[in-house]
């Protein structure tokens, strides 16, 4: 087996060995623009669907909102000052796009610009490279108000919020995400509802899906014919690593459904121009699919310069019994509608063993098997792992110091995995721990603790967790220091 520098010794026959990543490795961490940055009605921002539902009664625990969420939109520079602390080579953020064009459609906000010249200024400087996903889940309302995601339109007005983007920040940015976990908005947002804008069609959901496949392929053009040619664009989807529970024909055939719906049908376009049979057939008594057009899915297969993954935890599955209601276990939390169209006789199930604060097993062997699968599925694409990471409930000691060693055990476990799958030949670049910030953690509020750095909501103060020490010795030595 070829490794993919001379400088990585560790082998399975020598588990003593350093654990250490190839020269040139990027370590960063990853934010989103809703998420952390508040400030949501400053400077021309209108309001996204996530503004319009976390201001829905019910949709969001404890009524939290994204209103001053990190309040980063005014901390930025004591932000990237703390990411320069840790050491971190890469930033992964988004940029809002109501912020920068308010209204989703129009002219750009100069206002919202700046911030994120600015903000790339700041990080350029520190010597950390930004990596821009131009997509957080942060559709304009007035988009959703004229049909959302599950409308053709949608997709035009993602390509040419992209080039705005391409044409104010192409100097600065090399590594441009269109979507973020695409799986999510379409699924969560229009199908089991849990998400904005917390429709519950599954019509819409498959709508939806395609119309982010398009627009992801249409915002690759448009970033092309903006960028310089140094830049590099790709798409961070969350592939799921299903696990049938048994190995029963029925539980596999229930595999293979949920992997259809959750990967294949975003994978199918972006990375091979079609939508695979079963996937159509599956779905068949929910919708035709006559709203993809000739020649859609070959648009949504643009060549992408590398692709990324993001990944937290297995997704285990069996065939439920007729007549039985299955649990609608998503990984983002259990509603009543289904995010699976035309899987109704699938069960979701954790494994035995250790879970993170979000209820969710723990399997690092999931991220490794990911890797490999887009590693032979995209040839000779370089990989980053753009988010994973865990939430834990992390309270402080008498002195006010955060110990956090499960966190950083579930960091580590996950990296000893990528690093598998880079022995086993795959070409990841980098990794972004899920998050530098504890933040706003969507339909969970506030309650859920993802960051390296604690925030203290009441007086944003930062506090660098035990996990952050250790992930600054990971980011500066590019050898993975032990877990304790
Ligand atoms: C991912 C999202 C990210 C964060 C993590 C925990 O699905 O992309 O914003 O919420 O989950």
């Amino acid at each position: 087996m070829t490794l993919p520098t001379d400088e990585t010794p560790a082998t399975a026959e020598d588990p003593t060995a350093p654990v250490r990543f190839p020269a040139g490795f990027l370590w960063g961490a990853a934010t989103a623009a809703y998420q952390i940055e508040g400030a949501a009605r400053e400077d021309g921002r209108t309001p996204s669907i996530w503004d319009t539902f976390s201001h829905t009664p019910g949709k969001v625990t404890g009524g939290d909102t994204g209103d001053v969420a990190c309040d980063h939109y005014h901390r930025w520079r004591a932000d990237v000052a703390l990411m320069a602390e840790l050491g971190l080579g890469a930033y992964r953020f988004s940029t809002s796009w109501p912020r920068v064009q308010p209204g989703g459609r129009g002219p750009a906000s100069q206002r919202g610009l700046d911030f994120y010249r600015a903000l790339t200024d700041e990080l350029l400087a520190a010597g950390i490279t930004p990596a821009l996903t131009l997509y957080h889940w942060d559709l304009p309302q007035e988009l959703e108000d004229a049909g959302g995601w599950p409308a053709r339109e949608t997709a035009y007005r993602f390509a040419e919020y992209a080039g705005i983007v391409a044409d104010a920040l192409g100097d600065r940015v090399e590594l441009w995400t269109t979507l973020n976990e695409p799986w999510c908005s379409a699924f969560l947002g229009y199908g089991s509802g849990v998400h904005a804008p917390g429709r519950t069609d599954p019509v819409a959901a498959l709508r939806a899906a395609h119309h982010l496949n398009l627009g992801h392929g249409l915002a690759v053009q448009a970033l092309r014919a903006a960028l310089p040619a140094r830049a590099r664009v790709t798409v961070s989807l969350n592939p799921a690593a299903v696990r049938p529970r048994t190995g029963s024909p029925a539980d596999q055939d229930a595999a293979r459904r949920i992997d259809a719906l959750a990967t294949r049908v975003f994978t199918g376009p972006m990375l091979h121009g079609r939508y695979d049979e079963d996937l159509l057939a599956d779905t068949a008594r929910v919708t035709d699919w006559s709203f993809v057009r000739d020649g859609d899915p070959g648009l949504a297969g643009q060549p992408l310069d590398c692709l990324c993954v993001n990944y937290y935890t297995p997704t285990v599955v069996s065939t439920a019994p007729e007549g039985t209601v299955p649990e609608r276990r998503d990984g983002h939390g259990a509603g009543a509608h289904s995010p699976w169209p035309g899987a109704d006789r699938v069960a979701f199930h954790q494994l035995p063993g250790e879970r993170t604060a979000m209820g969710w097993s723990i399997d690092p062997g999931g991220l490794r098997d990911l890797l490999l699968r887009f590693h032979r599925e995209a040839p000779g694409t370089p990989l980053y792992v753009t988010e994973n990471g865990a939430a834990y409930p992390d309270e402080p000691d008498a002195d006010g110091r955060f110990h956090d060693p499960a966190r950083i055990a579930y960091v580590h476990r996950h990296l000893e995995a990528v690093h598998e799958a880079i022995r086993q030949g795959a070409d990841v670049r980098g990794y972004f721990v899920w998050s530098l910030l504890d933040n706003f953690e969507w339909a969970w509020g506030y309650g859920k603790r993802f960051g390296l750095v604690h925030v203290d909501y009441a007086t944003q103060r930062r506090t660098p967790k035990s996990s952050a020490a250790w992930y600054a010795r990971l980011a500066r030595s590019g050898t993975l220091p032990p877990p304790a």
